[in-house]
């Protein structure tokens, strides 16, 4: 069976103290109510990774960063190595996230050598993809989507991908308060998981998790992981408040 998932991304957000308060009302209210079988991350700043990782019960709740560096280390002022993350405690890192893509111009090149080195690191890729408005307007998600895998992990070997866990975010359901549909949102996934199938096989398909994301929030959440191929959340804004996450974990 394949993992549910879900899991926060703060992105530039809280203090340190803001966060690791965050992060223990998630520990303390999972420890106390389970979260069945969701595997739950959160996805802090650099900054927070070590003091998350203290506060919380990383057998429950796993640590995220929101990046690494394509370099594995050296003379590159700012960056900080897959190494480094995985020197934190951290288990996984969001990579590709489409801010990152538009904002900071990450390529699939670039997106190859992260990918390749949190690998090697042992962190777990959570690999973001996800068309913007246009696209979907002219209905070429699917194609979209496809190019920006068959750039990236679909170059890895199967035992490198079965490793992977792959986040669709359209670009224009990310903070806009506009949720894809609940077909929508199953329709491509249901697409992406039959291309892994055509490149990996099914066993690895079946078994790859797939989140949705983009204004996922306690209202839609049940909904949209009662999609046979939707396997969770990547949540933004939600993961923000305490009580909004920990009522996307209980949609389940
Ligand atoms: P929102 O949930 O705020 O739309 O953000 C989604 C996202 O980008 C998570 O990575």
């Amino acid at each position: 069976m394949r993992k549910k998932i879900v899991a926060g991304n703060w992105k530039c957000n809280t203090s340190l103290q803001e966060g690791v308060e965050l992060a223990k009302a998630v520990n303390n209210a999972v420890a106390e109510k389970g979260a069945k079988d969701v595997t739950v991350v959160l996805g802090v700043p650099f900054t927070h990774i070590t003091k998350v990782v203290e506060n919380v019960d990383t057998d429950r709740i796993n640590v995220s960063s929101q990046n690494c560096a394509a370099e594995a280390k050296g003379a590159f002022t700012g960056e900080v190595a897959a190494s480094m993350v995985k020197s934190t405690g951290a288990s996984h890192v969001i990579l590709g996230h489409s801010e990152r893509r538009d904002y900071y111009n990450e390529t699939s090149e670039i997106l190859n050598k992260k990918v390749a080195l949190a690998l090697e690191n042992g962190l777990t890729p959570i690999y973001c993809c996800g068309e913007a408005l246009e696209i979907r307007e002219a209905n070429k998600q699917n194609e979209f989507v496809k190019q920006q895998l068959e750039e990236t992990i679909f170059n890895l070997s199967a035992e490198d991908f079965s490793k992977i866990v792959i986040a669709y975010e359209p670009i224009w359901a990310i903070g806009t308060g506009v949720t894809a549909s609940t077909e929508q949102a199953q329709d491509t996934l249901a697409y992406i998981r039959s291309i892994i199938a055509e490149k990996f096989g099914n066993e690895i398909a079946e078994a790859t998790s797939i989140l949705y994301g983009g204004s996922c929030n306690p209202k839609n959440a049940s909904e949209l992981f009662s999609q046979k191929d939707i396997d969770g959340g990547l949540i933004g804004g939600a993961s923000l408040k305490a009580d909004d996450f920990l009522a996307i974990i209980n949609a389940y």
